[in-house]
């Protein structure tokens, strides 16, 4: 293992989004889904609260990154590396369905919201 991750060598941060944690620190933890993880910080911080977190990413670095903070944080993720356009979470599998920031075309990125709403469970959340 190399030197500790530390928020500088993160391109996005080893620290939560702030809007993420505005929205999501009320809520019980459950069952999360983090799509387009990147390098898990969302992920990694709702496991560090007690959610069940399952993360997905297309790029093979960006989760090696990911797991690499989540063992020196001492917490543990799924981690999942598929593409959004073809990844099917299981419906109504997750209390919060979490997507922050990926970019895609209108039409992908209006796919993946139909499959990432399809995933949240009667009375979940989906930011
Ligand atoms: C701007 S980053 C945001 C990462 C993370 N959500 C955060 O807030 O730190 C966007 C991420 O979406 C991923 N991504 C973009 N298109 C994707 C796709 N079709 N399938 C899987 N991951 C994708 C990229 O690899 C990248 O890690």
């Amino acid at each position: 293992m190399g030197p500790a991750l530390l928020g500088t060598d993160l391109v996005w941060g080893a620290g939560p989004n702030r809007f993420v944690t505005a929205e999501v620190t009320a809520l019980a933890a459950g069952r999360a889904i983090d799509l387009g993880t990147g390098e898990g910080r969302n992920a990694i911080w709702l496991a560090e609260r007690g959610w069940q977190v399952t993360a997905v990413d297309f790029s093979a670095a960006g989760l090696a990154r990911a797991s690499r903070l989540a063992a020196e944080r001492g917490v543990s993720v799924d981690w999942v590396q598929a593409d959004l356009l073809d990844y099917k979470p299981a419906p109504g599998g997750y209390d919060l369905v979490l997507i922050a920031y990926i970019h895609l075309p209108s039409a992908s990125l209006a796919r993946v919201f139909r499959t990432a709403a399809a995933a949240v469970a009667p009375g979940g959340t989906c930011w």
